[in-house]
């Protein structure tokens, strides 16, 4: 693997989940495969999971791993070709990514959408400016418009739960379905496009996408999706339901309506085949998710946020072994 920026980087997915499952049994099997090597983990936004559990999986692997948050501690970044940088900005990417491309055998950036401009958002400027211009493998922990270690871990986690617990016993497709949930402001598409994206690549899932009117997202992520605007109707029988807020995609950036009756309650659970609960995190109790949900058996949030140590370390590996 050359980089992990998405599902498209990954040459089976199966194969990647089974070996993170591998690291998740033995987390120091590999404890030298990183000796001497240093990652760079440069944060534009805010992060705990993604942050902590990439640290350790580098850990794992005796890597060393050094955290910048640019966003407060460094010179403010331009990214535009050709800007006069007679703003904000004080330092352009073409001059600073190289530089840390010395430092660092692999970057790993985190970047956030603007959520203003749709057209910026989907070039993902940042992420391939700093691809351009490092010299090293990058790997994404999140960009404006995807978040693959999140989605190759909720595929670890939907296949340990098929294969530990599941009455599928392993075996059959599952029903998995993403549902749009209330927030209180505008929130970025990357989780719910990637999931789409990973679970459509995977194929091995019946996949059902819910949400109100006017909130479809980009359908290069959800085609091969059954799309409906009733809820009920799509929990019927599911197996797995990831939930998540997402703003607009058409009129961009934008909240159309909040109404709580989206929000999973155990009534609506009832719908369906003793679904397991699963959500990113951070999560807005009794917005997003009741508390009777996530402090259910049906609740698998903190199994899923755990399983972000493998899938790093699975990817790091991946990349470190050039495979
Ligand atoms: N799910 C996720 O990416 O969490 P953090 O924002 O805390 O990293």
């Amino acid at each position: 693997m050359k980089q992990f920026i998405s599902v498209k980087d990954v040459n089976d997915i199966n194969a990647l989940a089974a070996k993170a499952l591998t690291y998740k049994a033995d987390p120091f099997m590999h404890r030298t495969l990183g000796a001497d090597k240093r990652m760079g983990l440069l944060f534009l936004n805010p992060s705990l999971r993604t942050r902590l559990s990439t640290q350790v999986a580098a850990g794992n692997l005796g890597m060393e791993a050094i955290v910048f948050n640019v966003d407060k501690e460094g010179w403010a970044l331009e990214f535009e070709e050709g800007a006069i940088m007679s703003g904000n900005t004080v330092e352009h990417i073409k001059d600073a990514a190289p530089i840390l491309g010395n430092y660092f055998d692999i970057l790993c950036i985190r970047t956030f959408p603007s959520l203003k401009n749709r057209e910026d958002d989907y070039s993902e400027l940042y992420i391939s400016q700093f691809i351009k211009y490092c010299g090293v493998p990058v790997i994404s922990l999140e960009s404006s418009t995807l978040h693959p270690l999140q989605s190759l871990t909720d595929i670890i986690t939907i296949k340990e739960h098929m294969l530990l617990n599941s009455p599928l016993g392993g075996g059959g497709k599952p029903k998995i379905v993403l549902t749009w949930a209330p927030h209180v402001k505008p929130l970025p598409q990357c989780v719910a496009n990637s999931f789409a994206q990973w679970i459509n690549a995977w194929g091995e899932a019946d996949f059902v996408i819910t949400h109100p009117e006017d909130y479809e997202l980009n359908e290069s992520f959800t085609k091969g999706a059954t799309i409906t605007h009733n809820q009920d109707e799509a929990l019927k029988d599911a197996d797995f339901v990831y939930v998540k807020n997402w703003s607009t995609y058409n009129d961009y950036g934008k909240i159309y309506e909040n109404d709580p009756k989206w929000m999973l309650t155990n009534e609506k659970i009832q719908l369906t085949n003793n679904v397991k609960v699963m959500h990113c995190l951070p999560v807005r109790r009794n917005v997003e998710l009741s508390d009777e949900v996530l402090d259910s058996a049906n609740s698998i949030v903190t199994q899923q946020a755990s399983n972000r140590v493998w899938a790093a370390q699975a990817v790091i590996s991946e990349i470190l072994s050039n495979k």
